[in-house]
């Protein structure tokens, strides 16, 4: 597999921003809170679309926030990457299905990438983009585990200690060619948290690249401090 020329504008780049953010605790839609003085979304917008490569960036937010977003994403993309924002689903898995039907020809590679990983750099997106492009189907950024991991029963009794070495923390963007992921949705129902596990189902080989710090997902209370220490420090770019 040879990594090929990086022409600008062969990628969309799907932003499920749908969720209520419940274990950051009570307050508006997770997408939509502030870092920094701004919402996630916009962050994360931000930094998908400084990216080489991606020409379209899809959003899909909660239901009645289309245009609110439409508003605050406006001045975020600069000129030659185009902005949709569509309404999200019940399940993370209908929202990216909702943006993937939203989601303009013209763009072979498919990248699927969670709001609330509003830090992700750009290079990470452009690691993603260029496995894909360099012929792996489904590609998946991701982490070596850091805790000690255990097995256990509904008791709380300790089964067993599992060998950390084969495993893998699993981070977004993950990076598809447009007919696996159409394939991987038209496929399967449920909800499932990521999108390589719909293709992995389907017997597509997966490809892992290195993932990033600082592609961790904001999910609680600690994580958003984290993430606010992070932009004050000065060293990331807004
Ligand atoms: N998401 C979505 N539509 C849903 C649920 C989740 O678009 N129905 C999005 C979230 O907005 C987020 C991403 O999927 O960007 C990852 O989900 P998660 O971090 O779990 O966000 P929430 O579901 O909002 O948080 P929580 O599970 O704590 O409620
Ligand atoms: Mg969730």
């Amino acid at each position: 597999v040879t990594a090929q020329l990086d022409p600008r504008g062969d990628v969309a780049v799907l932003v499920p921003a749908a969720g209520v953010g419940s274990r950051l605790g009570p307050g508006a839609p997770k997408a939509l809170r502030l870092l920094a003085g701004e919402p996630l979304l916009l962050h994360a917008v931000r930094r998908l679309a400084g990216a080489a490569g991606v020409g379209c960036i899809v959003v899909a937010v909660p239901g009645g926030q289309v245009s609110a977003v439409r508003e605050l994403l406006a001045g975020a993309p600069p000129p030659g990457v185009s902005l949709i924002v569509v309404e999200g689903g019940e399940t993370r898995q209908r929202s990216v299905a909702n943006a993937l039907a939203g989601t303009p020809a013209g763009f072979p590679i498919i990248l699927v990438h969670d709001a609330a990983r509003a830090l992700a750099p750009p290079e990470l997106v452009e690691r993603v983009a260029a496995a894909v492009r360099g012929g792996h189907p489904v590609v998946i950024p991701v982490l070596p585990l850091i805790d000690t991991i255990k097995q256990v029963d509904e008791s709380g009794r300790v089964l067993a200690t599992v060998d950390r070495a084969g495993l893998r923390a699993v981070q977004t963007p993950q990076g598809f060619r447009r007919e696996v992921l159409r394939a991987a949705h038209e496929a399967l129902t449920g909800d499932r948290t990521d999108d390589a596990g719909l293709a992995e189902m389907l017997g597509v080989p997966v490809h892992c690249v290195a993932g990033a710090d600082l592609a961790l997902k904001i999910t609680r209370p600690i994580d958003l401090t984290l993430a606010e220490l992070l932009l004050a420090d000065g060293s990331l770019r807004r």
